[in-house]
């Protein structure tokens, strides 16, 4: 069973790496909000990075939002730097969970990673890049598990609401699920909104390293997945979807890369049967094509040579048409975005063989929540983070590398996540 206690040793239950980043600050709030969930109604916790200064300035600015200004002189700060081993044991030593938001994770995950399963700390990230996270998993499993220690990917955005959102809809569903395409919708109000380059960041140096996903998954040396049921046709580059009324497109993130690998483990470690997935994202109308077609080709073109990703850092804002800017959403911004993401899924009905004919039975479910990548994925962190602390028990039997499916499949982390306002229903 995961160690969730504090002690005179270890005092805080959570630690937020990198509380001073983008997305950092937005976590060290919900940490704030939240704390009452903690084990026995309290939290204890601290705010870690290489600047105290920057630190500092994270607490004032949330004590202020939030109009607590105990947050300026009861939340310690633990300076540590992924470039500085010693001061990363330090702070691991210090926490029973280290929530990591030091991004891109290709290049400063997996000291950070190290860290807390040599010195027996649980690990929570909000990395959407495959590389990285299957990377972990190849290089930490077996240590993790020696140590009872959980290192939980991709908690944010990326992947927790597909991810869960499958087991969700495998559960709603009356018989066996072989199938589901999902399609995300991102609403945002009259100011429109964006993403902070932190994550462009780690979208250019992943697809850059595409190739190296396809050699280090090979080291698995994994068997196929049974296909249950029909085989789930892939849909084009480029389509119109009458299920969501908009052009809609391949989702490009983690989730597909996710969802399988929870499939996988749910399929080997408990005998379930395993569900295709199917990922796509709306683009709107017939304007945002054009748009999307011409930075498509300039992105694919510039991101295989070293001047072409310093021009496509340098020039985020003009190179995703506005979607990426360095200086992130404004708070009325994430305040008027949502997204949903709808689930179609099929299957056999109760009773009936899924390895004899085609499926028979359909479901469709929602999950909905606030803007996507500065409110939703803070919550999914938290809530990730306080279903360890509190729901020992229910978690996979051993430590090890898990994505948020393997991790939490047993647990109360959808009703938890509801509570918070990201809603999982069936239509
Ligand atoms: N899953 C999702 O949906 C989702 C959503 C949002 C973000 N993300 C991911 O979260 C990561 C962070 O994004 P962001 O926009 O918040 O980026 P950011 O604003 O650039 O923040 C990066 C953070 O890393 C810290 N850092 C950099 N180098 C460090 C070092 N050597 N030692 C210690 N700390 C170091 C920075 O510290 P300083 O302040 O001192 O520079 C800062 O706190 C990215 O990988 C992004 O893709 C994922």
């Amino acid at each position: 069973m995961a160690r969730v206690e504090t002690t005179a040793n270890r005092p805080y239950h959570l630690v937020i790496f990198g509380a001073s980043g983008f997305t950092g600050q937005f976590v060290v709030e919900e940490v704030a909000r939240t704390a009452a969930e903690g084990p026995k109604g309290t939290l204890k916790w601290a705010v870690a990075g290489r600047s105290k200064q920057k630190l500092e300035k994270v607490l004032e600015q949330a004590a202020g939002f939030l109009s607590k200004p105990e947050l300026r002189t009861e939340v310690d700060i633990i300076v540590a730097d992924v470039e500085e081993p010693d001061t990363l044991a330090s702070m691991c030593k210090q926490a029973v969970i280290v929530l990591n938001c030091v991004g891109p994770y290709r290049f400063f995950g997996e000291s950070v990673v190290k860290a807390c399963v040599e010195n027996g700390a649980h690990h929570i990230d909000i990395s959407g890049e495959p590389q990285f996270l299957e990377g972990m998993q190849l290089n930490y499993n077996s240590q993790a598990a020696d140590k009872g220690v959980y290192i939980v990917g991709s908690c944010g955005f990326d992947s927790i609401p597909a991810d869960m959102g499958i087991l969700y809809t495998r559960d709603q569903f009356k018989g066996t699920l072989t199938a589901v395409e999902s399609f995300l919708t991102v609403k945002t109000g009259p100011d429109g909104g964006s993403i902070h380059d932190g994550t462009w960041h780690s979208a250019i140096y992943g697809l850059a390293d595409r190739p190296k996903l396809r050699s280090l998954r090979s080291k698995f040396n994994h068997k196929p997945l049974p296909t249950v049921g029909s085989k789930l046709k892939r849909r084009g580059v480029l389509f119109y979807s009458n299920e969501i009324q908009q052009y809609t497109v391949p989702f490009i993130g983690s989730d597909p890369a996710v969802v399988k690998r929870s499939q996988r483990y749910l399929a080997e470690e408990h005998q379930e049967t395993p569900v295709q997935y199917g990922a796509y994202a709306g683009i709107g109308g017939i304007g945002n094509v054009v748009k999307m077609i011409f930075a498509g080709m300039m992105f694919f073109l510039l991101v295989k040579f070293s001047c072409g990703r310093s021009l496509l850092l340098k020039y985020s804002e003009f190179f995703s048409f506005g979607a990426f800017t360095k200086t992130g959403p404004t708070r009325k911004q994430m305040a008027d975005t949502s997204f949903q993401i709808a689930f179609y899924g099929e299957g056999y009905k109760e009773g009936d063989d899924p390895s004899q004919g085609k499926p028979n039975s359909k479901i469709q479910t929602l999950v909905k929540g606030p803007e996507c990548g500065y409110v939703t994925t803070p919550i999914a962190m938290v809530q990730a983070a306080l279903t360890i602390l509190n729901e020992p028990a229910a978690l996979p039997k051993k430590g090890g590398v898990y994505t948020p499916g393997g991790a939490f499949a047993k647990t109360t982390l959808i009703s938890r996540l509801h509570k918070h306002g990201i809603q999982f229903s069936v239509v």
